[in-house]
C-alpha cells in the first residue's frame, strides 16, 4: 500500500506527463489541489515535496511550485557486462577495507557501504526487543547458543521462508554471523583451493573476497542489468571449464539491482544439473523489491537440494547484529560443524532479540515501509546523476534493493575519483572492486539508503562536478 501523499504525487505526475501542466506552468495552490484531490493541505505539500525531490517540479520563492522547464533526466542503463570469461583469482580487495573504514567516520557521507542509514531501520523496535530479552533471559544470554542456533528465531525465519516460496523446516536452518560468513562456509565446504567460481560481473565484493582469501579462482559470467547472469554465457563456461560452483545474487543482484525471471531461475538449475554443480544463493535483498509481491527464490525450485541458500537482516532489520542463516541442503551436516568450528556460535543476544521482533509482529509493515523509502531514494539519486554527471553518464535502473551502478564516461578513473571524494567526505565505492580482474574502472556504485538532504543533493553535487573535470583532464 502507497501512502496517501505518494499517490497523489503519482497523479501529479500523471497530469504533467499528460501535458496538462507544461514546463514552466505554476501548479495550483495546495488549497486549491487539497479540495481537488480531497485531501489535507499537509498532504499536499508532502506530494510537493516528493516531486521536487524527484526534480519534476521546483519551488520559486513566494510564488508556489512551477513544473520544471528542464525535469531532472532519467540516465539510460548500462549494457549487458563483457568481463574476460577466464578463471582468475581475485586480487586488489585490501582497498575495501580502507573503503568500509570510512564508514566508522559519523562526519562522511556515506556513499560507498551498501549501509542503510538509521532513519530506515527499526531501531527503536530492536532496542525494546534487545532490552526486553536482556531483562527476561539473564541466564540464557550468558551461555553459548550452539549451531543450528536459537529454535525461535530458526522458527521464525521457516515461516518468513514461505513468502520466497520455499518449504523450509526449522531444523533445515543454521543461524550465521550474518550473510558473510554463511556464504564463506558454503564455499568452503563445496570447494578448495584453486577450483573455479562462477559469478555474475560486475559482483558483490564481499564475495570476491571470499574466493580471494580461500585461494580460489573467479569466473565472471557477462550479466544484463535487467535481467542478471547470461544462461547461455554461462553454459558455455560451464563446457569449458570445469566450474565446481556457481555463486550467485538472483534477486536485486548487487551492485546491479537486477532480478533473474522465474523462467531463468529454472532454467539455471536445469543448467546445473547437468553438470551436477550446486548453487549458492545469496537472496540478502530478495524483501526489498519495490513491487508488492516477494519475489520466489531460485531455492523455491529446488526439487533436488541442489541450492544452498543465503540470507540475513542486514539491509532490512540491523547490519550491527550480525544475523544470518543458511538453509544448506544436502550439506547441512558439513555445514553445521564447519559453523561451530568457526566460530562455536552466533552471538546469543542478537539471536533472542530478532526471534523476539520477528514475533511481535510488524515486520511485514516495516518491510512495506522500507521499500517505498528504498524506492523513492533510488528515484532520487537516479535523478541527481541524470542532472549534475556528464551527460554520457549511464546509471542502473534497479528493481530492488538500495544501490545504484553507475557508467561514467571511458576517460574518468573512479579510483582516482574515490580519492578525491574521499578528501572531501564523501565515500563511493570504485568499479574495480566488483571484479576478479580490476574491471569496471569507469564505474562506481552509490548507496542510495541516505535520507536525501542538503548535505546528500552538494555530495552529488561535488561527485558531478569531479566527474566532469575528471572527464575533460584526460
Ligand atoms: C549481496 C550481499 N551479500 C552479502 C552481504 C553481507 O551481508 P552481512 O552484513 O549480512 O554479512 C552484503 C552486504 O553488503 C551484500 O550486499
Amino acid at each position: 500500500m502507497h501512502k496517501l501523499y505518494e499517490i497523489i504525487a503519482r497523479q501529479l505526475a500523471e497530469r504533467i506527463d499528460q501535458g496538462l501542466y507544461l514546463p514552466g506552468d505554476r501548479l495550483p495552490g495546495v488549497r486549491k489541489l487539497s479540495e481537488q484531490f480531497g485531501v489535507s493541505i499537509s498532504t499536499v505539500v508532502q506530494a510537493q515535496r516528493l516531486l521536487e525531490d524527484e526534480g519534476r517540479i521546483e519551488a520559486r520563492p513566494r510564488s508556489g511550485y512551477y513544473v520544471r522547464t528542464q525535469p531532472w533526466p532519467v540516465p539510460n542503463p548500462p549494457a549487458l557486462s563483457r568481463p574476460a570469461t577466464k578463471p582468475t583469482p581475485v586480487t586488489g580487495q585490501e582497498l575495501v577495507l580502507r573503503l568500509v573504514q570510512a564508514t566508522n567516520e559519523t562526519d562522511f557521507v556515506q556513499l560507498g557501504t551498501a549501509v542503510p542509514h538509521s532513519n530506515f531501520l527499526p531501531t527503536r523496535a530492536i532496542q525494546r526487543s534487545l532490552s526486553s530479552i536482556a531483562r527476561k533471559y539473564s541466564h540464557e544470554l550468558s551461555t553459548y547458543q550452539f549451531p543450528p542456533g536459537n529454535p525461535e528465531l530458526r522458527r521464525q525465519i521457516a515461516r518468513r521462508m514461505a513468502e520466497a516460496g520455499c518449504q523450509t523446516h526449522p531444523d533445515d536452518i543454521i543461524i550465521t554471523s550474518g550473510c558473510q560468513e554463511a556464504l564463506t562456509l558454503c564455499l568452503q565446504t563445496i570447494a578448495k583451493p584453486g577450483d573455479i567460481i562462477a559469478i555474475e560481473s560486475p559482483a558483490f565484493y564481499g564475495l570476491l573476497q571470499a574466493i580471494e582469501v580461500l585461494g580460489m579462482k573467479a569466473l565472471e559470467i557477462p550479466t544484463d542489468p535487467h535481467t542478471g547472469i547470461s544462461l547461455a554465457a554461462l553454459s558455455l563456461a560451464l563446457e569449458k571449464w570445469p566450474v565446481k560452483t556457481c555463486a550467485l545474487v538472483p534477486n536485486f543482484s548487487n551492485p546491479l539491482g537486477c532480478i533473474m525471471p522465474d523462467e531463468n531461475k529454472q532454467a539455471l538449475l536445469d543448467l546445473l544439473a547437468q553438470y551436477d554443480i550446486p548453487l549458492i544463493e545469496d537472496d540478502i535483498y530478495g524483501d526489498l523489491g519495490f513491487t508488492a509481491k516477494r519475489p520466489r527464490a531460485v531455492n523455491a525450485f529446488n526439487h533436488n537440494e541442489r541450492v544452498l541458500y543465503c540470507s540475513s537482516f542486514s539491509k532490512s532489520l540491523s547490519p550491527g547484529l550480525r544475523i544470518g542463516w543458511v538453509i544448506p541442503g544436502k550439506y547441512r551436516e558439513k555445514i553445521e560443524y564447519r559453523k561451530y568450528v568457526t566460530s562455536l556460535a552466533t552471538p546469543t543476544l542478537p539471536q533472542y532479540a530478532i526471534a523476539d521482533f520477528l514475533q511481535q509482529g510488524g515486520y511485514d509493515r516495516h518491510l512495506r515501509q522500507v521499500r517505498r523509502d528504498y524506492q523513492r531514494q533510488v528515484s532520487v539519486m537516479i535523478r541527481a546523476v541524470g542532472k549534475y554527471f556528464p551527460q554520457e553518464t549511464r546509471v542502473t535502473q534497479p528493481q530492488g534493493g538500495f544501490v545504484i551502478w553507475i557508467e561514467l564516461p571511458k576517460k574518468v578513473d573512479s579510483l582516482q575519483l574515490c580519492q578525491q571524494a574521499l578528501a572531501q567526505r564523501i565515500s563511493i565505492a570504485p568499479g574495480q572492486i566488483f571484479s576478479a580482474t580490476q574491471k569496471y574502472r569507469n564505474f562506481i556504485r552509490l548507496n542510495c539508503a541516505q535520507p536525501w538532504n542538503e548535505a546528500l543533493e552538494k555530495a552529488m553535487i561535488t561527485l558531478g562536478r569531479m566527474a566532469h573535470e575528471l572527464n575533460k583532464a584526460a
